[in-house]
C-alpha cells in the first residue's frame, strides 16, 4: 500500500442474504428503514465517508430492486451490482470479481450494517495506509460469555447443554465492518478458499478469519455501536430509533467508544 499518495479503495457490499432472522418476507437489504433501504443507507454511509474509489454490491439472485438502488447511488464513485452467492463468502467472492483490478485495498461490508459511521470507514482506511495488511473494526462485550458442551445422556431436564468455560471477557471483541485488507492478499485468500472443502470453507465465517488461518497478523480498530447488525426484529427497531435521533440532532446519535480497542498498527518501517 503506497503510503505517499491517496491510496486506491474498493468497497465490497454483501447484500445477497434472505433475512430469515429478520423475518419480513424480503431479503433483507430490501427491507426499508425509515422508508428507505437497508442498503440505501449501507451505501450512504459509505459514500459519506469518502474512502471509496468503486463499490460492488452483491445482490440476491433474479433481484431488481437492489440493482436500481445501485444504479441510483453511482455517481462520482461507480456503484455496480453482482450476483451473490450462496454463503456470505461465496457473495463476497463474486463481487471481488466484480470490483476489477488496479486497487490498493478492499474493504468488505455488510449491508445489514447500515449505520455504520462514515468515521469508522477512515479508521480502517487509515490503518491500512499505515501498512496494515488486515483491519477489523471491533468493540468491546458486554456481557459475559460461557462456552458449552451438550450435557450429555439423562440431562435432558438441563436444556441439553453445559457450561465448559468463561474466557476472560476483558480479551473479547465483537468484531463489525467493514473489515479492511491489502488488496492483493484478500485476492490470494479468496483463491484460496475456492480451492478448500466444503468443511473447513464452512468453518471460516469472516474474511478476517480466513486471512488469519494463513498466518496474516489481524488488527483492530474502534468501532462503533451504531454499527450494530440488523439481524432480527428487535435490531431494526432500534436501526429505527438511531435513525430518528440523527434527524432530529443531525449527530451521531451515540458516542463512539474508542477506549478499549485502541491497539497500535504496525507501520511500513515495523
Ligand atoms: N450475505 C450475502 N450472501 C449470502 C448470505 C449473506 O451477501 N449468501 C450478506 C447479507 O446480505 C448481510 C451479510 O452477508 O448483509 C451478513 O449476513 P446476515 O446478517 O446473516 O444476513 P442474512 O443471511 O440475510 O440473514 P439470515 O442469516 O437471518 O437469513
Ligand atoms: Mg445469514
Amino acid at each position: 500500500m503506497p503510503r505517499s499518495s491517496k491510496p486506491r479503495i474498493g468497497v465490497v457490499v454483501v447484500a445477497a442474504g434472505s433475512g430469515q432472522r429478520l423475518g419480513y418476507g424480503l431479503p433483507k437489504a430490501q427491507v426499508p428503514l425509515a422508508g428507505r433501504t437497508i442498503l440505501a443507507h449501507a451505501l450512504e454511509g459509505i459514500l459519506a465517508s469518502g474512502v471509496a474509489e468503486r463499490i460492488c454490491v452483491a445482490v440476491p439472485p433474479g433481484d431488481s430492486v437492489l440493482r436500481t438502488v445501485c444504479t441510483a447511488a453511482s455517481g462520482q464513485v461507480p456503484v455496480t451490482a453482482v450476483e451473490g452467492g450462496t454463503s456470505r463468502a461465496a457473495s463476497v467472492s463474486h463481487a471481488l470479481a466484480g470490483l476489477g483490478s488496479g486497487l490498493d485495498g478492499i474493504l468488505v461490508h455488510d449491508a445489514a450494517r447500515a449505520l455504520t459511521p462514515p468515521e469508522v470507514f477512515g479508521r480502517v482506511v487509515q490503518a491500512l495506509a499505515a501498512g496494515a495488511k488486515a483491519v477489523i473494526p471491533a468493540v468491546p462485550v458486554a456481557d459475559t460469555i460461557k462456552t458449552a458442551v451438550p450435557s450429555g445422556a439423562g440431562q435432558q431436564a438441563m436444556a441439553g447443554e453445559k457450561v465448559s468455560g468463561t474466557p476472560d471477557r476483558s480479551r473479547l471483541r465483537a468484531v463489525q465492518t467493514p473489515q479492511g485488507f491489502d488488496a492483493a492478499a484478500l485476492n490470494a485468500a479468496h483463491r484460496s478458499l475456492a480451492a478448500m472443502g466444503q468443511l473447513e470453507a464452512e468453518a471460516i465465517t469472516d474474511d478476517a478469519m480466513l486471512l488469519e488461518s494463513q498466518g496474516t497478523e489481524v488488527f483492530l480498530v474502534p468501532g462503533s455501536p451504531e454499527a450494530l447488525k440488523i439481524t432480527t426484529a428487535l435490531d431494526l427497531m432500534t436501526a429505527e430509533a438511531l435513525v430518528a435521533a440523527r434527524s432530529r440532532t443531525g449527530q451521531p446519535a451515540v458516542e463512539i467508544e474508542r477506549s478499549s480497542v485502541n491497539h497500535p498498527v504496525p507501520t511500513m518501517e515495523d
